[in-house]
């Protein structure tokens, strides 16, 4: 059930100017995401009666990454401040809505529980604003919170505002408030652009609703990383380290061992299961899962990839949108491109590219193939450098090699071309054709030995070294 009375906005019209990036600030992205995308997660669960993004910068973009989640959007043409685009934002909401939850798309740490715990604060203090407020070590940059001795809050000033004494303030503004809004609306008409930026502030409104006596809270945030903003680059690295810290804290919650953490990266849909150990410098991309008890070693980069229970990948390899059944093993140094197919105990080894492939229970191709548009039948084996020959210059043509198949050495398979059940192939051939079952398929050419004929090779090329000696020895006399 959605909350018929407040709607939440999410400001992401700002040009993003400090990135000093041809692409709109809140499609950056940190912790796997585009910003704008963990700012919308995390208001999800409040159920509003709805999300609007205020766009501008690169409104179509933007709107193409929010529309999917949901989220309606309002054009904010030009960007005249956060003050201005809170006057876009009243246009897009029905009047019948009392409280509006307010956050920048650019602060993407926040947690829904801070966003439930501030809008149980604003009602229950019956306040006209309460801002999200944090203490942190570095404050320079943000607006500040200015109180009274009372407690209450004064006003917000901007960081290019502040006097002498309120530089030591390290309470500052997270641009996330809860608003009634029959009380802001009034303020926004007599916000004036009088600041360095020539625009309208929202932090200025703070100060007129206090001069007009109405209630102005502000609560701290209990863990200062939710607020933190991204408006240069180096703030979207401390971002990103947070959000990665995070996913890697929930995953050995989880049961996984991972080993020195902070060099392995996990996407926020990634699900690993228990006893499995992670490696240095592992990357786990996109919806990865992960079976139980399954060793992920070093290097390796898995990207939608699911694996199974018990699964071993080696050092160095690469599974990018394939499948690894359960106790089947892969690398170091293997490639599984998109659609292959691991079946239980296959086993893939050393410089071994796999191409929508599928491999049978218990197939075996340790070293140096290439296998494209293959399906391999289970007990097989594939010699050191099998190559599947899938395409023809136009086309993409499969290869059907059938159970406990032996493909020897150097191989290539000239696709299409079928390989019955139990057949074998002689190392170094070139198939064309179809090779019927326990069959033997051999193309290359015949052996022959030439008896001594190394020796009087060698005798030749001996007799042939001394002439230019001579030849030389005269030519310096
Ligand atoms: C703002 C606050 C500051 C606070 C800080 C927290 C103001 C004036 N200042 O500063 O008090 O400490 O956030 O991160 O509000 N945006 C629009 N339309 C505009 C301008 C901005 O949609 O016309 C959006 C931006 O895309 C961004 C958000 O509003 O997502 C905040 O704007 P930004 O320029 O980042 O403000 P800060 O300087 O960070
Ligand atoms: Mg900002």
């Amino acid at each position: 059930m959605s909350n018929p009375d407040f709607v939440i906005v999410i400001l992401a019209a700002g040009k993003g100017t400090r990135l000093k990036s041809a692409l709109a600030k809140v499609l950056h992205r940190a912790g796997g995401r585009p910003l704008v995308e963990h700012v919308v997660r995390a208001c999800q669960p409040l159920k509003p009666r709805e999300i609007v993004a205020i766009v501008g910068h690169q409104a179509e973009d933007v709107t193409a990454a929010v529309a999917p989640l949901g989220v309606k959007t309002a054009l904010q043409k030009p960007q005249r401040g956060t003050g201005h685009a809170m006057l876009v934002a009243r246009r897009a909401i029905p009047s019948r809505v009392k409280f509006a939850i307010l956050l920048p798309g650019d602060a993407p740490l926040i947690r829904t529980e801070t966003l439930v715990a501030l809008a149980r604060a604003h009602r229950e203090t019956g306040a006209a604003a309460t801002i999200l407020s944090a203490e942190i070590e570095n404050p320079s940059g943000y607006g500040r919170i200015v109180r009274r001795d009372d407690g209450s809050v004064a006003a917000i000033v901007e960081d290019a505002a502040l006097s002498q004494e309120q530089r030591a303030i390290r309470e500052i503004n997270s641009s996330i408030y809860c608003f009634t809004l029959e009380k802001l609306w009034p303020c926004l008409a007599s916000l004036k652009p009088q600041n360095v930026h020539k625009e309208l502030y929202l932090t200025d409104a703070i100060a007129v609703l206090r001069q007009k006596s109405e209630n102005v809270q502000a609560v701290l945030a209990a863990d200062p990383d939710e607020v933190l903003g991204c408006n240069t680059r180096a703030d979207l690295a401390e971002v990103d380290t947070v959000f990665r810290r995070r996913k890697r804290s929930a995953i050995m919650d989880a049961g996984v061992t991972i080993e020195l953490p902070e060099t392995v990266l996990i996407d926020p849909e990634v699900m690993v299961g228990a006893d499995t150990r992670i490696e240095p410098g592992v990357q786990l991309l996109g919806k990865t899962r992960i079976g139980a008890a399954c060793t992920i070693r070093t290097g390796s980069i898995l990207s939608d990839a699911v694996v199974e229970d018990n699964v071993l990948v080696k050092p160095y390899s690469m599974v990018v949108s394939s499948h690894l059944a359960r106790g089947s093993q892969v690398g170091p140094f293997a490639h599984l491109r998109e659609h292959s197919r691991l079946d239980e105990n296959a086993r893939v080894g050393n410089f071994v590219e796999v191409k929508k492939s599928v491999l049978g229970e218990g197939v075996k191709s340790m070293h140096l193939t290439y296998l494209g548009d293959a399906h391999v039948g289970s007990g097989t084996n594939i010699g050191a450098g099998t190559i599947t020959c899938n395409y023809d210059g136009v086309n993409k043509n499969p290869t059907t090699i059938g159970k406990r198949v032996f493909i020897g050495s150097d191989s290539a398979l000239v696709a299409p071309v079928r390989i019955g059940d139990g057949a074998y192939i002689g190392a170094g051939s070139v198939i064309t054709k179809n090779v019927p079952p326990d069959a033997l398929g051999i193309a290359r050419g015949q052996q022959a030995n030439k008896l001594g004929w190394a020796a009087a090779r060698r005798r030749e090329i001996a007799a042939a070294g001394k002439k230019p000696k001579r030849k030389s020895s005269r030519k310096k006399k």
